[in-house]
């Protein structure tokens, strides 16, 4: 696609996501955040264990998350909020009062093997920055794949950043499998704090 392309489309869509969490983030300052969150087993049960956080879950695939809203409305949550939004896209149309916090989860992103795709993958250095500017001091980042050499990479990116701090004594804030958790043979995790 040409780029000029590329750019039409991207300002076409945060034009339609401005407005859109303008109005669902009226008086809110603070967002627990799930990238990819598929058909949103995990922040379902999360929201449903924190009523005191405004939870938001977002994914590419809008059937995961009409699945995602059926679950939540069924267990009558009203503090998550499930976007169609590309990650980086939503950080820069989250309006300028709203922090991210206390957590951000990354779980199971697509792991992109083979090495010209592994620009694709969520976990990069430009969008750790991107997550550090909008997350409060403290927040924490949590992710979790089966994939062991996103794993390696992904811990390599996230300690290797100067807004992020590793802390082994730090624990996972909660557990409830999500799909492609329950498929995994076996899964590896790693936190930070924004600092
Ligand atoms: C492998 S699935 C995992 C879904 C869920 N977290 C789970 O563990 O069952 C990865 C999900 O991330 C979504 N996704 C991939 N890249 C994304 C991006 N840049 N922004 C938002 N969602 C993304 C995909 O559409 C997909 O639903």
């Amino acid at each position: 696609m040409p780029l000029d392309q590329a750019h039409a489309i991207r300002d076409a869509r945060l034009a339609e996501l401005h407005p859109q969490l303008d109005a669902a983030l009226r008086g809110r300052t603070r967002l627990t955040l799930e990238v990819g969150c598929g058909h949103g087993h995990f922040l379902t049960a999360y929201a449903k264990s924190r009523p005191e956080e405004l939870c938001m879950g977002i994914d590419l695939l809008e059937d995961r998350l009409a699945r995602a809203g059926r679950k939540s409305k069924a267990a009558g949550l009203s503090n998550v909020l499930w976007i169609h939004a590309e990650a980086s896209l939503l950080l820069q149309a989250l309006p300028p009062h709203v922090r991210l916090g206390p957590s951000i989860f990354v779980l199971f992103p697509d792991p992109w093997p083979k090495r010209r795709h592994w620009k694709h993958r969520v976990i990069q250095p430009a969008f750790l920055s991107m997550l550090a500017e909008r997350a409060e001091p403290g927040t924490q980042l949590c992710f979790r794949t089966d994939y062991a050499p996103y794993f390696t990479e992904a811990s390599a990116v996230i300690i290797g950043h100067a807004a992020w701090r590793v802390d082994v004594a730090d624990t996972w804030p909660f557990e409830e499998p999500t799909v492609f958790q329950s498929r995994a043979e076996s899964y590896q995790s790693i936190t930070a704090r924004r600092r």
